[in-house]
């Protein structure tokens, strides 16, 4: 009986992690059409609807999140910088690292 107790728990425990996994992944998808990325970007920030505006599908989790904080703070203010300005003033540190975590897995 107390066997079968501990298996349960930890066929509980990897399903709670499982879940919580398949959260955070879900989460920076529905943030990027939330926040409206997607208007600019396109689908899974892999059709951009201007050849200036950049794809952001499958790049590295931790550029985009520099990127996204520079150009809010304004460290980074380019050329097109300010259409994407705008956008990012209202997404917090950990939007940016879900909706990266979600785009740089986009295959
Ligand atoms: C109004 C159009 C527009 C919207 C909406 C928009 N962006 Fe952008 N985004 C741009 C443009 C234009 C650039 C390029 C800026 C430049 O030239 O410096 C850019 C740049 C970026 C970059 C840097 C990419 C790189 O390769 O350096 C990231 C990351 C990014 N956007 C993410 C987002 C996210 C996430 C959202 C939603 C919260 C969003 N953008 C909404 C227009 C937009």
């Amino acid at each position: 009986m107390k066997k079968f107790t501990k298996v349960l728990m930890g066929a509980g425990a990897i399903a709670v992690s499982a879940m919580a996994m398949n959260a955070q992944a879900a989460d920076g998808k529905a943030l990027y059409t939330e926040k409206n990325c997607h208007t600019c970007h396109g689908a899974d920030g892999n059709a951009p609807i201007m050849p200036l505006y950049p794809k952001l599908a499958g790049q590295n989790k931790e550029y985009l999140v520099a990127q996204m904080k520079d150009i809010k703070s304004g460290a980074r203010a380019n050329g097109m910088s300010m259409a994407m300005k705008a956008m990012v003033m209202n997404v917090s540190d950990e939007e940016f690292t879900a909706i990266a975590e979600y785009l740089a897995n986009v295959k």
